[in-house]
């Protein structure tokens, strides 16, 4: 099974250096360096590989180095460092604009533990098991009005489809005025970010000037404000009812509820300002990432035929009724969710890690102030843990188990992403609803490439899907 990536010249069978070399340039050619990562992600860690070898250093004669950690026994030893050794909230703060100075994004050391504990319950364990039907029947809303013969953009419906499932798991919402709003501007919010160019003040902070409802920052900050009005306001609505004497809280299992009850070891609730981004966060976290790698697996799925032939024969195994949790578990399905994020991860590295003191490494030297940046994209094209690295071969993640510093489509460590579980079974179940409701190709054969969103990579926003035609529709079941 071949694709279109070329061939993987890397020298990833060097001896390793301790020393790290990497691209100098100063001013504008620097200036060029950055916008080629921002307009060519893969090609430009492709072709620093191909020079330096799968680790290189950035800067370091006159600013803090930047290194891109391609080898995984470094990456080991990265996972295991501490919030109180390595910080990401300096290099996290290009998302301040986004998400608030309050954010899980932007805090390191105790405050950074102190919010993970606080938001991690509601996406493990039992919790995640009400996702499931909430997922298929989300799937089932946003493509209610496909045809056959029709022609449509992929990425809006599958947008819609993680949007939609977690406002519901965060508001606990089916409907009403604020989500219907809160939905359109989060998609319009995202919007900014479709482009590197519209996207451009989040790179640059020196564009980030109000002239007005006309211009790009001036919209974005209008927009971000009615976003903070609404969820202020829910949050004050919450408030007031979980105050009522007769509120059985305990029978809620939305993210708010949860976050609003919820006490760190002091016994301190968090504040409405920590609420407001920690939601901010979830929602812009939790939807474009997930819908990046929906489109992504759309494309491969239907790219290629063998691949659609397996699932659609696993899937027809299990019924037409079969259950959201069952499907959850299909190992093919799921090694074709795995191979999706390995070949073309959404963000090409994890978050950085600032070193707080000098350390050693797997025998590199790293100074004080060095910016770490486990490269997920580079040691997910390692030949020597995936051969064949350019292939899409979902059979790879059956035949071995990759450890967490091989296989970071999630990050790891301290950090790692506390969404990847509600992630994969979004992936998981809104992939297969589709596969059961509808016959769908790709009208452009011509292989897709990752294109830059945001902090992100995606396919193109133009990709398409055409719908050939309708298998069967389950009615939506009443959660
Ligand atoms: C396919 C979908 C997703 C991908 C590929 C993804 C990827 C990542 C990555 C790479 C990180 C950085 C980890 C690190 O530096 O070690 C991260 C962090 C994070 N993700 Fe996700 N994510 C996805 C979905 C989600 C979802 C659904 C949610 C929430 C509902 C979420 C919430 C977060 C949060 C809050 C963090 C920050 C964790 C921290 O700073 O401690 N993500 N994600």
């Amino acid at each position: 099974m071949t694709t279109q990536m070329a061939e993987n010249t890397a020298p990833f069978d060097r001896p390793p250096q301790r020393t790290l070399d990497g691209p100098k340039a100063k001013g504008l050619r620097r200036t060029l360096r950055l916008l080629r990562l921002i307009l060519r992600p893969t090609q430009y860690l492709d072709d620093n590989v191909r020079r330096y070898g799968p680790m290189f250093q950035i800067g370091g004669d006159s600013s803090s180095p930047l290194v891109y950690v391609g080898d995984p026994e470094v990456v080991r030893e990265i996972f295991l460092l501490d919030g109180t050794q390595a910080l990401s909230a300096p290099t996290n703060a290009v998302l301040q604009v986004m998400v608030g100075e309050h954010s899980i994004l932007l805090l390191d050391g105790a405050p950074h533990q102190r919010q993970r504990k606080l938001l991690m319950p509601p996406f493990h364990g039992d919790r995640l098991r009400t996702y499931g039907h909430l997922i298929s029947d989300i799937t089932r809303q946003v493509s209610a009005d496909w045809q056959p013969g029709q022609s449509l953009l992929a990425r809006p419906p599958m947008q819609a489809l993680t949007l939609g499932v977690i406002l519901q798991a965060v508001f606990g919402w089916r409907e009403g005025a604020r989500l219907a709003e809160l939905q359109r501007l989060m998609g319009t919010l995202l919007d900014f970010f479709a482009t590197p160019i519209s996207a451009s003040f989040l790179f640059f902070p020196a564009l980030r000037k109000d002239w007005g409802a006309a211009s790009p920052w001036g919209r974005f900050v209008a927009l971000r404000e009615r976003v903070r009005q609404l969820i202020y306001a829910e949050i004050r609505d919450r408030r007031a009812d979980l105050a009522q004497p007769d509120v059985d809280s305990h029978a809620k299992t939305d993210i708010l509820t949860l976050l609003l009850l919820a006490r760190d070891e002091q016994g301190q609730a968090m504040t409405d300002a920590e609420l407001h981004d920690e939601i901010v966060t979830l929602l812009l976290a939790g939807h474009e990432t997930t819908a990046s790698a929906l489109v992504w697996l759309l494309y491969w799925i239907h790219y290629l035929p063998e691949v659609q032939q397996k699932l659609q024969a696993e899937l027809a195994a299990l019924g037409p009724q079969a259950d959201p949790m069952a499907i959850a578990q299909l190992p093919y399905l799921t090694a074709v969710c795995q191979e999706a994020l390995r070949i073309y991860p959404i963000t090409p590295t994890t978050f950085a890690r600032v070193l707080r003191e000098p350390i050693t490494l797997a025998d590199y030297d790293f100074a004080a102030g060095t910016a770490l940046l486990p490269a997920t994209y580079i040691i997910h094209q390692r030949p020597d843990l995936y051969p064949q690295p350019r292939e899409f071969r979902p059979e790879r993640f059956l035949e071995r188990q990759y450890a967490p510093h091989e296989y970071l489509p999630f990050g790891g460590g301290h950090r790692r992403c506390i969404g990847s579980a509600l992630a994969m079974m979004e992936l998981k179940i809104g992939i297969a609803t589709l596969l059961q409701d509808f016959a769908l190709a790709l009208p452009d054969r011509r292989p897709v490439l990752p294109a830059r969103r945001g902090l992100t990579l995606a396919p193109p926003a133009s990709m398409r899907l055409q719908v050939k035609s309708q298998r069967h529709s389950t009615p939506t079941s009443n959660l």
